[in-house]
């Protein structure tokens, strides 16, 4: 089944799921073109047999972005919450041409990310996690997760929508306040530490920023990494240095 086929379908999923599971969903519609793009940045290697994880992959739009990617010895392991997405990527792994191609390489894990375990470390993680939702200790403990399951020099992408938390600070409780709050610092934390690179992504609704860092275990190594520089059509790119 060609992608457009299944495009209408996924949006309606999407809405759903994001008034059914609001928390979790995190988002009205899919991530656009550019901004999958961006996450898929650092799919790609260098011939040899990489691991990657997707987590959070909601209807697929980043994953289709990921395969594209995805070398002939690369395998990729998605890690999905929401029933009703998995049961639409299962479906799209037997009929999507694209993703039919790769199937054999590709495992669909339907649990949190916070539980899930692998013995072979990751090369490539890309998160869709919606973390300005979750509660502080709920984001450290996904950073340190996923830490954990990082190979040496291994990258994280992720994204969130910019401005969000101050936007959302200005309208709410004081204890939600505080919540966004000890989000944004444990964020920085991690950003200070491992960032190597960042998109912005003008071209999306609404408007993102992608963060690329190095998880991976060599300290040292982590704010060395390339300067990513605007390879994407309408994205600001800068190394924060
Ligand atoms: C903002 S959507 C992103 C979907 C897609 N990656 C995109 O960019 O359009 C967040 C996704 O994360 C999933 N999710 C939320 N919490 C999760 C968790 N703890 N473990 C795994 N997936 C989770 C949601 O079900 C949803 O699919």
């Amino acid at each position: 089944m060609p992608p457009m086929a299944t495009s209408g379908a996924n949006y309606r999923l999407f809405w759903q799921q994001f008034r059914q599971a609001f928390h979790s969903t995190g988002a009205v519609m899919p991530s656009g073109p550019r901004l999958c793009r961006a996450l898929a940045r650092h799919v790609a290697g260098n011939g040899k047999p990489r691991r990657i994880l997707e987590v959070g992959p909601g209807t697929g739009v980043v994953t289709t972005e990921i395969i594209a990617h995805l070398g002939p010895q690369d395998s990729l392991d998605i890690v999905e919450l929401n029933e009703h997405f998995v049961a639409a990527l299962r479906e799209r792994l037997q009929a999507d041409d694209s993703w039919r191609r790769v199937a054999d390489r590709v495992r669909l894990h339907h649990v949190a990310v916070e539980q899930f375990m692998t013995d072979e470390p990751f090369d490539c993680i890309i998160s869709g996690l919606p973390l300005n939702n979750f509660p502080v200790e709920v984001v450290r403990g996904i950073l340190l997760h996923l830490e954990g399951i990082a190979g040496d020099g291994a990258t994280l992408s992720f994204f969130e929508y910019v401005g969000v938390r101050k936007a959302k600070s200005m309208l709410c409780s004081r204890e939600e306040r505080q919540r966004l709050t000890g989000i944004g610092e444990a964020m920085d934390e991690a950003l200070d530490k491992w960032e190597i690179g960042r998109d912005c992504v003008m071209a999306n609704v609404p408007p993102a920023w992608v963060h690329h860092l190095r998880i991976g275990k060599s300290p040292g190594d982590s704010r060395q990494g390339t300067v990513i520089g605007g390879c994407v059509q309408d994205h600001v790119a800068y190394s924060d240095d």
